[in-house]
């Protein structure tokens, strides 16, 4: 049984505690849109699970969205679907229902992966497409240097991508996704060349893996960046990112057709 939090978040993050400010800073990005759109390949229906506020639902197709958190939903802008509150492991639909259906920067937070993508492949006729991060390649991040146990607990988190491609079966394909430098979605690696973002809280707070650390490690981490980035040190050992125009780190597309 998934164990609901009281705003009704679904999974190990409690967005009721840390949603509040997430449209702010996590607005989707339209180069990483655009992945995704082309992934849903010619779909008119979708599904989107863990839909949260609405990123990355392209306006040419015909959306569903689920979304367990009521302060999620509510951040969802007028000129989109409402969502329906249900969650990935027990979706409310009839067998294929859809043509596509995806899940963005959602999956690590499931309490049960393998009964979301069941259901997800149980609902769509076509592709399932997830976009997530390889735990793998998660420590690889500059941020390491100064935030390990955050990233340490999105390595934890982040299901292996092996793992995901094999619960969804069929034909997969795996495809890193570029970040670019100026992206608009602030997961951390999205400040890969702007390491000044992450000294904001509200940046901080819409990665949910910083609510798993206590707050003064999460604050005494941003304390060592700021330390570093007015001595020069940040620039010294980084600073050519800043000129970097995109960044292949975490981030990939998982896509799955039915065999
Ligand atoms: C990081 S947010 C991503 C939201 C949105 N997909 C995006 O890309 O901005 C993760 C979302 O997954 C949702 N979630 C967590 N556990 C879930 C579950 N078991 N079923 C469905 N959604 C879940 C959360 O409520 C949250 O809105």
């Amino acid at each position: 049984m998934v164990v609901r939090a009281r705003d009704g978040s679904a999974g190990d993050a409690d967005y009721g505690a840390i949603g509040a400010g997430y449209s702010g800073y996590r607005r989707p990005d339209p180069r990483i849109g655009r992945v995704v759109v082309e992934a849903l390949g010619g779909a008119r229906t979708v599904l989107n699970v863990g839909a949260g506020a609405g990123s990355y639902e392209a306006e040419e197709f015909a959306v569903t969205a689920v979304e367990p958190s009521a302060s999620m939903r509510a951040q969802r802008p007028g000129h989109l679907v409402e969502a329906i509150d249900a969650v990935a492991e027990d979706l409310p639909f009839a067998d294929g229902s859809f043509d596509a259906s995806m899940t963005t920067f959602s999956v690590h937070q499931w309490s049960d992966l393998a009964a979301g993508l069941r259901e997800m492949r149980r609902v769509t006729r076509g592709p399932v497409v997830v976009l997530t991060c390889d735990p793998e390649l998660v420590r690889d991040f500059w941020l390491y240097a100064y935030a390990p146990l955050v990233l340490d607990a999105e390595a934890r988190r982040y299901p292996p991508i092996a793992e995901i491609g094999a619960l969804l079966g069929g034909e997969v394909t795996v495809t890193p996704v570029a970040i670019p430098a100026d992206c608009t979605d602030g997961f951390n690696e999205a400040y890969y060349a702007r390491p000044e973002m992450l000294l904001q809280p509200g940046a901080r707070q819409a990665c949910s893996a910083w609510s798993f650390v206590p707050a003064e490690t999460a604050g005494a981490y941003a304390e060592h960046l700021a330390r570093d980035l007015a001595d020069g040190t940040w620039d010294a050992r980084y600073g050519h990112l800043r000129g970097q125009p995109s960044y292949e780190g975490s981030l990939v597309l998982v896509r799955a057709m039915p065999g």
